[in-house]
């Protein structure tokens, strides 16, 4: 068998890695399988190429893996499970700018054919924008940049200026190689158009923005592969490019919201309060809230971005056992885009050792609700906001929702009566069967559990 068959062949085992990794990546029980056998695949790819490329110094390599590895491990260590979409958010912009200058460098080769030269651009390109939208993501996820939506006159139009400004520029790349100022100025402005199209985005749609940059990274990865003419390179970058543009798609159905309504619309740059509700809302303590799930034969729980807030996973994960051993059937209700980022439900709770199997997603859980004692409704709101079923005139109407309202009884644990990330009053409180049971998610919880111990 030849080197490059062998190359070729090692290649191929290492994409059915990633394929399969990333197929075990879709369930939290398997999910930590699906990271070890990536990690495999990535680690066979990078060993194959090593000895399939020239080296000249292998000390530069050696220098490179040190580096990250310490900081890759260090940074594992560090990050909060609440910070982990900014990380996610920094790891794109690496893998945009780590493109881009894979595609730089590429310019070293000795043949260079139009071909070549469109996807060195290309890679620039998507690498630069990649990078910068990254850094300005992490910037509003981690409030170092305001998170809200930054808008102003003409915005599409410069920012089309630009893009076309930057194609003008790969044109005369590719038909003037040899003068680099043009290459130069395709890395400006692809920089400039990643600000640029990240700041009009409000801080809480970046879980969307963060997956497609992070399909970005992939198409630049993907662009790098072909300059360089790396197989795997090229395989890696389209399946991220791929299973990006997937996730984007499937939190922007869950919010029954366009990429482009996410892109465009400057959501949550002005109060879209939808008109305000009148009627009252019940409000009970802790203690009495007691009585009636100590009579409860069915619970479901319905957590929200407010339980990530309050860190209450802990302490639910002690009430569901409570209820359980009192005879109670405990189930949670996962909303697909709960909290700020994907799965970030099933993180925390997986976090608290709840089991997987008590996890049912919003379909399966809504035509049973009618049967369910009492709701728990943790720090969620949007997500349970009956005016998406029922009100068409609402900027969430058409959402699909938990159905918690049809619950008999519903408690809510929320601080105030404040709205949630869509900035939108919730009929949901104004129920007759709701009861609002106010303060901090994890100190409701808290006197619940001390509640059933006394
Ligand atoms: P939200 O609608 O944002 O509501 C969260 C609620 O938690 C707030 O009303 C807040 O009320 C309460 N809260 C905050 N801190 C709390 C604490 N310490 N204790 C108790 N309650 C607390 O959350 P949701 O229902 O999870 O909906 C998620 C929203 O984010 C949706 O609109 C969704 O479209 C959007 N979004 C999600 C994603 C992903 S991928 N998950 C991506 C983009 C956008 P108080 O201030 O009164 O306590």
């Amino acid at each position: 068998m030849s080197t490059t068959m062998l190359i070729n062949l090692s290649y191929t085992v290492a994409a059915v890695l990633f394929i399969f990794g990333l197929k075990y990546l879709g369930s939290p029980a398997t999910a930590r399988r699906g990271n070890a056998i990536s990690a495999l695949g990535m680690l066979l790819a990078v060993v194959v190429t090593l000895l399939d490329q020239a080296i000249i110094d292998y000390r530069w390599i050696l220098l490179g893996v040190l580096i990250g590895t310490a900081v890759g491990a260090f940074a594992a260590r560090l990050v909060a499970m609440t910070a982990m979409p900014e990380m996610v958010a920094l790891f794109n912009g690496f893998g945009g700018i780590a493109s881009l200058m894979v595609g730089w460098v590429a310019l070293a080769q000795p043949r260079l054919s139009s071909f070549i030269l469109l996807t060195i651009f290309l890679s620039i390109l998507i690498g630069g924008v990649t990078f910068t939208g990254s850094l300005v993501a992490w910037g509003k996820l981690s409030e170092k940049l305001p998170g809200r939506p930054i808008l102003f006159h003409g915005q599409r139009l410069v920012n089309g200026a630009l893009l076309l400004a930057n194609f003008a520029c790969g044109a005369m790349f590719v038909l003037h190689p040899e003068q680099h100022l043009w290459l130069y100025l395709a890395v400006a402005l692809s920089s400039i158009l990643g600000v640029m199209t990240v700041i009009p985005i409000g801080g809480a749609d970046m879980p969307v923005i963060i997956s497609l940059l992070n399909s970005y990274s992939g198409l630049a990865a993907c662009a790098a592969g072909f300059a360089i003419n790396n197989n795997i390179l090229i395989v890696a970058g389209s399946l991220v490019g791929a299973s990006g543009i997937i996730l984007t798609n499937i939190m922007c159905k869950a919010m029954n919201r366009t990429l482009g309504n996410v892109l465009f619309s400057g959501f949550g740059a002005v109060d879209e309060a939808g008109g305000k509700i009148e009627g009252e809302v019940t409000a009970l303590s802790a203690e009495d809230a007691y009585y009636v799930l100590e009579a409860a034969q069915s619970v479901v729980v319905i957590p929200g971005y407010g339980m990530a807030v309050a860190q209450a996973q802990h302490v639910v994960k002690e009430l569901q056992q409570i209820l359980e051993k009192n005879g109670c059937e405990v189930i949670y209700a996962i909303h697909p885009v709960a909290g700020r980022m994907p799965g970030h439900m099933n993180v925390l709770l997986a976090e608290a050792d709840v089991p997987y199997d008590l996890l049912l997603e919003m379909d399966d859980i809504n035509p049973r609700m009618e049967a369910f004692d009492v709701a728990i409704v943790i720090g969620a709101n949007d997500v349970v906001n009956p005016a998406a079923r029922e009100t068409p005139g609402s900027p969430i109407y058409g959402m699909p929702i938990i159905n918690a309202d049809y619950a008999r009884t519903v408690f809510v644990l929320k601080r105030s009566m404040a709205s949630g990330f869509a900035g939108l009053d919730n009929p949901l409180f104004y129920r007759k069967n709701a009861r609002m049971i106010f303060g901090d998610a994890k100190e409701t919880l808290g006197r619940l559990v001390r509640e059933f111990s006394n």
